[in-house]
């Protein structure tokens, strides 16, 4: 094994998703902070703002998207388009980074761009793979083929709720489904990423070793590569944004106002969608529970309409103050707020580990992909957290705010969520799984 004296140059290809740029760069900080130079290769479509990042050196490359494309509800398109139309300008892109820096350590590419191994092996660069999904989806993801030979993910409703046996905790209907028009869409994704992450030279988690010890031993198993969790991310270094949408900051003033652990905190994450009549029934259930409400209405999030207009007139009057909706929040300052005391999330992995983090009990309200098994595990292995599986109805809603908030079985709920708190934290200092991890993949990059 050669180990290099100076810190060689890490060029990162980041996927122009939100719930996958703040992973990337989160990794791409706690890369530089440990003396690496970080090349950015992005995307038009989607671009961080590059002085966010003054640290680091930013490549566009064009993507060839067209309007229409680029705005395609049905994100698994979206991320075919992106894949097909990137082979070329990232060949390119790679080929003129490598005359510039022929020492180059290796290419750190997100998971979802499966079709960089062609590329990097072509031009003989190790290539190492960010998974943004935590453990216990990744391994109900890697078992796509089987499930899919037995049948399980065209079940009748009926069966919904039948325990998968080759998965333990998880029912049939929290496997990892995607939202899109053609179901072979989902599975090409699936069948590309999976291939793409067999053939990496290590694999990279935003997950904690401690908190899903046997998913990462079955994962091993599936995938005989290197993999280092080194999670939370956003926990190592202090964070500049690398928020698409503008952060409204006077949720924090409002937040200073409210009592401890009194307001409940609701965003859907950036790509999940609702129906008006499913809006109109959360607003009524946060309304009638009676609770301060802390919402993100992301433009988009409602399916026809702009935002919020379609609120019934005097509302927000209604509320008296003790609402507060806005169109995207700084949600890790929101989550670690005082005032904050539940989360009604759609379970992203990203929003449940920074949940986790400040201690914050859930309830759940997942959409697709990793986003219901993560809900399974909130609610029926961690215990820390409340499951909505029905359809949004308001006395649903409000039940669900009133019991994190303010019963019993809510406190027991918050009294479990503050050991894996303690466990996301105490892996980061000297000798914990996530710091001895990290030391672990800085010797794996030195030496290739
Ligand atoms: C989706 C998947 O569900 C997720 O599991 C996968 O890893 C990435 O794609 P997304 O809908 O973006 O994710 O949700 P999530 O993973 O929770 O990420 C959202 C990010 O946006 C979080 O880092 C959150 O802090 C941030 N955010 C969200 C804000 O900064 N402000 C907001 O108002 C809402």
């Amino acid at each position: 094994m050669v180990i290099r004296e100076t810190k060689p140059v890490i060029f990162l290809f980041t996927f122009p998703l939100q719930g996958h740029l703040n992973p990337n760069f989160q990794l791409a900080n706690i890369l530089f902070k440990r003396g690496f130079s970080i090349t950015v290769i992005h995307t038009e479509f989607n671009a961080p703002n590059p002085s966010n990042f003054p640290h680091f050196t930013f490549v566009s490359i064009p993507d060839g998207l067209s309007e229409s494309e680029a705005s395609n509800p049905d994100v698994i398109e979206l991320l075919h388009d992106l894949n097909s139309k990137c082979v070329a300008p990232f060949g390119d892109c790679l080929k003129k980074l490598l005359s510039q820096e022929p020492t180059a350590a290796c290419v750190i590419v997100d998971a979802l761009w499966y079709f960089t191994d062609g590329l990097t092996e072509k031009f003989g660069i190790p290539r190492m793979v960010l998974r943004t999904v935590n453990l216990s989806a990744f391994v109900a993801f890697s078992k796509f083929h089987v499930l899919r030979e037995k049948g399980y993910l065209s079940l009748q409703e009926s069966q919904a709720d039948l325990p998968v046996p080759e998965l333990p905790h998880l029912r049939m209907k929290d496997l990892p489904w995607f939202q899109t028009d053609d179901p072979r869409s989902g599975d090409k994704l699936k069948k590309g990423v999976l291939k793409s992450l067999k053939s990496s030279s290590g694999i990279i988690f935003n997950a904690v070793e401690d908190l899903e010890a046997e998913q990462l031993k079955q994962s091993l198993k599936e995938f005989p590569v290197p993999h280092f969790c080194i999670g939370p991310f956003h926990k190592h270094v202090s964070l500049s944004s690398s928020s698409l949408l503008t952060q409204d900051m006077t949720c924090l003033a409002w937040l200073d106002k409210q009592e401890l652990n009194s307001v409940i905190y609701v965003s859907l994450g950036s790509i999940a969608s609702i129906d008006e009549s499913e809006f109109l029934e959360i607003a009524w259930g946060l309304r009638n529970s009676n609770q301060p409400f802390l919402w993100v209405v992301r433009p988009g999030l409602i399916r026809g309409t702009q935002w919020i207009e379609n609120l019934p007139k005097g509302f927000i009057e209604s509320l008296d103050g003790k609402g507060k909706i806005v169109k995207w929040a700084p949600q890790i300052e929101v989550l670690a707020h005082r005032a904050t005391g539940g989360f009604l999330t759609h379970c992203g992995w990203n929003s449940t580990i920074e949940s986790i983090c400040e201690g914050v009990p859930l309830i759940c309200k997942p959409s697709f992909g990793d986003q219901r098994v993560n809900a399974r595990y909130i609610s029926d292995v961690w215990r820390i957290g409340l499951h909505l599986e029905n359809e949004i109805e308001r006395v649903e809603i409000e039940r669900a705010v009133r019991t994190l908030m303010k019963s019993s079985e809510g406190e027991e709920i918050g009294k479990r969520i503050m050991p894996m708190r303690e466990t996301a934290e105490k892996c980061l200092e000297p000798g914990g799984s996530s710091f001895m991890n990290l030391e672990k993949l800085i010797a794996h990059i030195l030496s290739f």
